[in-house]
């Protein structure tokens, strides 16, 4: 569809989703003559088949029982009722009354055209202002970092370098697990059985054997139960020697943990574990007690249920033998250790101090999940303001099982790496033979960290996954080098075209369609600030990544329809934007997901 050209500013606050979306719900106010309550949801999104338009909305069926209306009438007298919008070239209400939206050509193109000057492309900053705090990796000191905190690794870092992109304040935290049961068992199992040449040479395996060694020990004894119970208790107050020994024990943990950071390209802005809230744990419970909200039962300090919330809503309740039992949360021990749970309370306030976060988000997965719908619970109880999101995932498995605890320690992990980047390179050999071998090993590296990782961000978090090498390395389907080869190809384009074309500059002649695959792809390009802002709201990366599939999908089809370099002048400098436009998107897209691309594969 056409019509006079139009200069198109980029809305540097709204995607173009919320901006129809807004206007959408002007019309639909001044057709039901009443405006509707501000959480209304009357959300824009992609049209799921082309024929039906370019976006569609639904919220004349949602919304027609406020305004007593039939969903159809309500749609046809909104869109009667609607201003004109510089984007819209025609409205359709179909069925039992969707709404379908179709763009205008000329401003799909000159929207695309803004979006390939822009260095946000089309980005708005919606977190502009707003804080948020995530808490992500949060591996356990003293033990092999296991499968579970690589996914929260992952996933927490493509969190966080979406919602910087957005503008938010991002605070990445990793919240090492270095102040619990488990240093008692092994402060006491290390001074009767360390081997310290073992511990100097391979510290986590040693101080994992001792941990072992020592559990099992206060499974069948129970004096040495007591015993490793009284050394953590030492070391909470404050015990020289007891904390000499920690400290090394997580100075040593903390070196073999960066070494798996650097290779994956994670960067925190604190690592502050448990520990550093230790001093604050007794303020917590004066203002648990103060509100009346924990009390002791059999020497330990609990939260109970106030039964404010219905029962099944209650994580401070369970359902048993047909009745509502209590579920306490319990705070702090009878040996007056202090739980997982109060530390965590302890680090919301203190959180919030410190930084008036608006959100904190915790990546870790499913088997978390009662821990930390107590601790909300809890928490807003004793006044954080903050909204509090559990982001958890499924736990991933191999093809041979799941990677338990005993199996995924670091080194196995390291390994997964490793070997990740050797089949990498064999790919990469085979491929093309002539490249310089540091080159291969650079291109491999690239390729093999971005497969494991976007095996794991192209899935829904909640879903299981099994993990296969010929998945995570296929070329063909959705995986990170199908990714990184098409974007390869596409910046390939622009340097052919200098090269045929010097001195040329493709963004001086306008974006045009001449095919449908064009006007698709340009669709496609205008939706990546829409797929970013789904993906990060959602907390889910597997979004982006279907998103970026897609747009590979579409290049390639009018990669394969439409020439070039043969095509006639004008024509072939829209269609050489078009690439480069693609090429900045999957670059942009796959470093969010923090995956590296190379120019040369
Ligand atoms: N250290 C915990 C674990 O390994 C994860 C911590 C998650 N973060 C938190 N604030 N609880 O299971």
């Amino acid at each position: 569809m056409l019509r006079q050209c139009v200069r198109v500013q980029l809305n540097t606050k709204l995607t173009i989703e919320q901006e129809l979306s807004d206007w959408l719900k002007r019309a639909l106010e001044q057709a039901g003559g009443q405006s509707l309550p501000a959480d209304a949801d009357v959300s824009v999104s992609p049209t799921v088949r082309e024929e039906f338009g370019d976006y569609q909305c639904n919220a004349a069926m949602t919304l027609a029982k406020a305004f007593q209306q039939k969903p159809r009438d309500l749609a046809t007298a909104a869109m009667a009722a609607a201003d004109s919008h510089p984007a819209v070239a025609r409205v359709d209400i179909a069925g039992a009354g969707f709404i379908n939206i179709h763009l205008w050509d000329d401003w799909l193109a000159e929207a695309v055209a803004a979006l390939s000057v822009d260095a946000r492309l089309g980005v708005p900053v919606l977190g502009a202002g707003r804080t948020v705090i995530l808490d992500y990796s949060s591996p356990n000191v003293a033990k092999p970092m296991h499968i579970g905190h690589i996914r929260s690794t992952v996933i927490g870092n493509a969190l966080d370098r979406m919602y910087r992109f957005l503008g938010f304040r991002v605070i990445a935290d990793n919240h090492l697990g270095d102040w619990g049961t488990q240093f008692g068992i092994l402060i006491h199992g290390f001074r009767h059985f360390a081997d310290r040449a073992a511990y100097e040479k391979e510290p986590i395996e040693e101080l994992e054997r001792i941990y072992v060694k020592s559990y099992e020990r206060t499974q069948t004894d129970p004096a040495w139960l007591e015993a490793a119970r009284a050394e953590l208790v030492k070391l909470q107050r404050g015990d020289a020697e007891n904390l000499a020994l920690w400290r090394s024990f997580v100075d040593h943990s903390l070196r073999e943990f960066e070494r798996i950071y650097a290779r994956l390209g994670v960067r925190f802005d604190l690592v502050r574990g448990e520990s550093w809230y230790n001093d604050r744990l007794p303020e917590l419970v004066a203002r648990l007690e103060a509100l009346g909200l924990a009390r002791e039962s059999d020497g330990a300090l609990c939260v109970f249920s106030d039964g404010a919330m219905p029962p099944d809503e209650d994580p401070l309740l369970r359902h048993e033998g047909g009745e509502w039992k209590p579920a306490p949360c319990i705070v702090r021990k009878s040996d007056g250790g202090f739980n997982y749970a109060a530390t965590d309370l302890a680090t919301i306030l203190s959180r919030e101090e410190e930084f008036a976060p608006d959100a904190i988000i915790y990546v870790t997965d499913e088997r978390q999940q009662l821990h930390f719908r107590q601790v909300f619970h809890i928490a807003r109880k004793i006044g954080a303001r903050a909204r509090l999101v559990h982001v958890w995932f499924g736990l991933m498995r191999l093809p041979e099982g799941t990677f338990s605890t005993r199996q995924g320690n670091v080194i196995k992990l390291e390994r997964l790496l490793d070997e990740a980047e050797a089949r990498a390179l064999a790919i990469v050999r085979e491929n093309d033979p002539s490249m310089p071998e540091d080159q291969q090993r650079e291109v491999a590296r690239c390729v093999g960290i971005g497969a494991v990782k976007y095996a794991d961000l192209s899935q829904n978090p909640q879903s299981l996954v099994t993990f296969t090498w010929d998945k995570a390395l296929t070329l063909e389907g959705n995986s990170a080098p199908y990714l990184q080869y098409a974007y390869a190809r596409i910046s390939s384009v622009r340097v052919k075209y200098a090269e045929r074309f010097p001195g040329n500059d493709p963004d001086a002649y306008p974006i045009r369609f001449s095919a449908p695959v064009e006007r698709r792809l340009a669709l496609q390009l205008l939706r990546f600030p829409d797929a970013l802002r789904r993906a990060a709201l959602q907390y889910r990366p597997n979004v982006l990544a279907d998103y970026l599939y897609e747009t590979a999908q579409i290049y390639s089809r009018f990669y394969q329809t439409a020439p070039f370099l043969r095509a006639e002048e004008g024509l072939r400098e829209s269609r050489v934007r078009l690439c480069g436009i693609t090429a900045r998107v999957l670059k942009q897209g796959l470093q969010l997901l923090g995956i590296e691309t190379l120019d040369r594969i």
